[in-house]
This record gives structure tokens, sequence and C-alpha cells, in this order.
């Protein structure tokens, strides 16, 4: 099944079993924004807890902090964003439809690499064993020129790019004969900037307002609180300051479900250490992050780093952790150098030393950041894209019948366990409450006892819950249940007092923890 076909399927799953809502649905809802269901809200709250604790719990020179999303206006003059916080937009004059030009240019880059790929593959499966890829690359005609083209383009929108050369960039759309997806036609306007961050009103009657902005990221909330933070936690360097929040960007294209939100949440972590040692602690997060991402179980493959062509106005060394989407390679996460110039920023435009006194070197100076900045939406959509799965499942009878399973890492499944007595009667709804009763202060449990037992594992599969637990007669008599397993659907008798050791195992943060550590 095509790529895009699947995506959809994911998009609709996540409706119908209560993940993710179109934000204001009834109203016909709000582009670009979502809202996060009952189960949703729940591995969004379990990534968070893995994030937090990985970050928090496991660093002891790491702390969290929760800060406002209204800021000082200053901030964002001080921070650049009010400046240069601008995507190129470009719109199509016959189409009406808005389009940020570099992701136009970067999509034309895709397709050729695609055709290098493609001619790649064809003759790999043509040749077999004996194909040598660099050999074929440095002396295929269609390669050779597809590659030229490439590197011509990409040299070409790098440096536009780092010029702020609006008129080139419009000039290269042109000449690759880009067209609007909409309309097919070449009838652009000019390249303009485009600032992102959204602007409101502080104050209630409108003459003493001010305009603030809701922030496009939550970092600068901890480069303000760093003197409170260093000095009331009596910090040294190196340390870190965490925080998840919300974030708000006026994104031109908001698309691809919550890959790009007009509201999301970072989790994002500012990391502060002695000038000249930035490189060396980049390095080290990019490798920590990394890891991190592999804990959760999913092919590794799906994950790679890319190194930024062109560097943030703060940025002395940037790298993306991507991953493998439905819709392809695209970020998940930023990791990046951002020298000084945050903290050197505010103390110039607050007027106050924002320092620290270094006791080994006896000096003062302002320290360099190493910043981890992963978006919560993205990591959800990761896991539930990458969870999906459809099954044709053999039954007893012979026949085939077919399964939609999410399989979410057990440690971030919504729900823990399904508690299911067999029969509405008998007991065995009492004895299946008590077993309730006895969980749910340890895990998100769900108790169903409507419809026939597999049509309630389906809809357990469907939700991602690793664990069911069915109640029968024979769990009066013998004080044991049936625990099936999401994954392989195999069933096992075990006693009810293992029940909570067995599955607290299987769900522990701790154990993949250690993995990390
Ligand atoms: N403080 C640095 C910073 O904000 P960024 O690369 O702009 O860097 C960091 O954003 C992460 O936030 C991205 O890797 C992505 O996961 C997430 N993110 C950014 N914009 C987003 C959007 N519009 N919707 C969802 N997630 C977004």
């Amino acid at each position: 099944m095509a790529q895009e076909d699947i995506f959809k399927k994911i998009i609709a799953h996540s409706k119908e079993y209560g993940f993710i809502f179109q934000s204001s649905e009834i109203y016909d809802g709000l582009s670009a924004v979502y809202d996060y269901g009952q189960y949703g809200a729940e591995l969004k709250n379990n990534i968070k807890k893995y994030w937090w604790d990985s970050m928090v719990k496991l660093h002891e020179n790491i702390v969290g902090i929760d800060s406002a999303i209204f800021m000082h206006p200053t901030v964002w003059k001080a921070s650049g964003h009010v400046g240069a916080f601008n995507d190129p937009l470009i719109d199509n004059k016959d189409s009406k439809k808005r389009y940020r030009a570099d992701v136009l240019i970067e999509e034309y880059m895709a397709k050729i690499e695609a055709k290098i790929q493609k001619e790649v593959d064809k003759a790999a499966s043509k040749y077999g064993d004996s194909f040598d890829e660099e050999q074929f690359k440095s002396t295929n005609q269609r390669v050779l020129e597809n590659v030229q083209k490439y590197n011509e383009v990409k040299n070409r929108f790098v440096k536009a790019l780092e010029n702020d050369d609006l008129a080139d960039l419009k000039a290269i759309i042109e000449e690759a004969e880009i067209v609007c997806p909409i309309s097919g036609s070449k009838n652009w306007t000019d390249v303009r900037q485009f600032n992102l961050m959204f602007e409101t009103q502080l104050g209630s009657v409108s003459e003493d307002a001010s305009s603030i902005y809701l922030r496009p990221e939550t970092a600068q909330g901890i480069f303000v609180n760093y003197l409170n933070v260093q000095k009331t936690g009596r910090m040294k360097i190196p340390f870190g300051i965490a925080q998840i929040g919300k974030a708000f960007r006026n994104e031109i294209v908001a698309r691809q479900f919550i890959f790009r939100m007009r509201e999301f949440e970072q989790m994002e972590m500012q990391f502060f250490v002695r000038p000249g040692e930035e490189m060396k602690w980049f390095e080290e997060w990019k490798a920590i992050r990394l890891k991190w991402h592999h804990a959760m179980g999913f092919d590794t493959n799906k994950y790679r780093y890319h190194d930024h062509d062109k560097l943030a106005h703060y940025a002395n060394a940037a790298t993306d952790i991507e991953f493998e989407f439905p819709f392809g390679f695209k970020e998940l996460e930023g990791i990046h150098s951002r020298t000084d110039f945050d903290l050197s920023q505010h103390q110039e435009y607050c007027g106050k030393k924002i320092q620290y006194f270094d006791p080994e070197l006896n000096k003062n100076y302002v320290p360099y950041v190493v910043e981890t900045s992963v978006g919560l939406d993205r990591t959800f959509l990761a896991i539930l894209s990458t969870s999906y799965t459809e099954e044709t499942v053999e039954q007893e009878n012979g026949k085939t019948d077919e399964r939609v399973v999410l399989k979410i890492p057990a440690f971030l499944a919504p729900v823990k366990v399904a508690i299911l007595p067999l029969l509405k009667k008998d007991g065995l709804p009492e004895k299946a409450r008590e077993i309730l009763n006895d969980l749910k202060f340890d895990m998100n449990c769900i108790y169903e006892e409507k419809d026939s037992i597999g049509k309630r594992y389906r809809r357990q599969d469907a939700i991602g819950t690793p664990f069911c637990v069915t109640i029968d007669h024979d769990s009066l008599e013998s004080n044991t249940v049936t625990l099936r397993d999401r994954d392989t659907m195999e069933q096992q008798r075990i006693p009810i007092e293992k029940l909570k050791e067995i599955v607290n195992d299987k769900i522990s943060y701790a154990n993949i923890f250690k993995k990390i550590c």
C-alpha cells in the first residue's frame, strides 16, 4: 500500500479511537490545530514522563522548570525573533495558495534525489551481488547529470538563504519550472519574508494594552531564568535546565497532520558549558539523544542525523535527528550549539550581568549553550505511525481475520491492562473488579464486559493495550487468569498474585532507562 494511503489510515484511526481530534471540529475545525483525546492525552503524558525523567532524574546536573508562555516583549527582540524569525513565502497568483519558497525548492531537490536513487535501485536489482554502487554513480550518464543538477541547485539555494536573497529564491523556483500543486501554473509572486510569531495584547483596555507574543519556542523561558536557577539551585557548570511546554508559530505551510502545527509542544533542554567546550558537549548530546530515541525499540534505520547547511542566527553547529515518517525522513529533534548568543543578548537588552563565576578557572564568563529540542507532537506521530500495523490473523476454525494493532512500546501505551470478565455473570465481574482495584494504583487499566471476548481483544489491539487479562470460571476456582500479549496474541495462564509483578516488569520505565545510562 502506498505510504500516502497508510498515512490517511493512521489519521482516520487516531480519530476513531480517541487519540487526536481536529480542534473545534463541530465548527468545521481550525487549520493545523489539534486536540488530544482520551488515549492521545495518556500517550502524550507518557512520552513527557519518558523525556522529563531521562533528563531530570538521570542527570544530577539537570533540573526542570515551567516558565510562562507570556514573556516581556523585549525577550523576543533580544533573542532575534522579532527581526529574524521569518519564513520566505511565495503566492501562486492563480490558485491564491501560499507556500514556503524554501520548502518548494527542497521538495524539488528531493525529487532529483529520488530519481538518482531510482536509477541506483534499478541497476542494483539488475546486477545483483556484483553491483558496485560507487562505480555506477560515477559512470552512469543519467545519474551524473542529476547529481550535477542537484549540486547546482543546492549551492545556489544555500547561498540565497545565507544572503537573504529573496529575488534569487524566486529565480531558482522559476528556472526549475516548479509549478503550484493546485493550479499547475508557474505564475508566482515575488518572495517575501513573513514573521511566524503570533502577536496579541496584554491589558484590559485597548489604549493601555501593549503588544506581546505567544512564545515560538520554550527555550527563552529557560534563558531568562538562567540566573534564578543557577543561584537558587547552586548549580555548577556544566549544568542543564529542562522544560516542556507549548509553543506557537503561524506556520505558512501547516500540513501533514500533527507534524507541522500552529500550536504545539516542545521538550527542550539548555545545557550551559564553559566557552570552548561546546563542541565536545554538542557531540555528547547528539549521542545521548539518539540513544533515547532508539531505546523505544523501533527499527534504528528509521533515525538519522542531518547536519544543517544553513545555521540559525544563534548557532555555530546544528544537527537534526530525522525520523522516517510515512511522508519521508523529516526533522524530529534539533540539537544546536547556540554559543553565548542568547545569554549575551539578554545581558545587553536587560542591562544586568548574566554570567557565571567559574571557581576552577577563577574567572567570570557568559556560559555557552548546547540545546536539545524535540517536538512532543512529532515524537507522538513517530510512535503512532510506526506502531500502526495491519495484520491477517489465522483463526482456530481455519478462517482468517484482519486486525489493526498499535504496537506502541508497552511503557508508553495509554492503557497498560484491559480487565475482561468472560461473562457478565457467575461472579466473574466481581472477581475482575477485585483485580482492577488492586492494579489501578500502579497502572492505567480499563474494565470491559460488553461484547464477545474476540471483539474486546480487537478494540484493545486498536488502542495499543499491551496486555489483556481474562477472568473465567477457572479463575474463581484456581485464582488464575489468562494473560494475553498484544503483539504475539499468545495467552498464558498465570496466578493472580503474579500478575502485577509480570506486567510491571514489562511496562517499567526503569528497564528502558537502564538501556540509556
Ligand atoms: N529552541 C529551538 C527550536 O525551537 P526548532 O528546530 O525550530 O528549534 C525544535 O524546533 C523542534 O520543535 C523541532 O525539531 C520539531 O520537533 C518541533 N517543531 C517545530 N515547529 C513545529 C511545528 N510547527 N509543529 C510541530 N512541531 C514543531
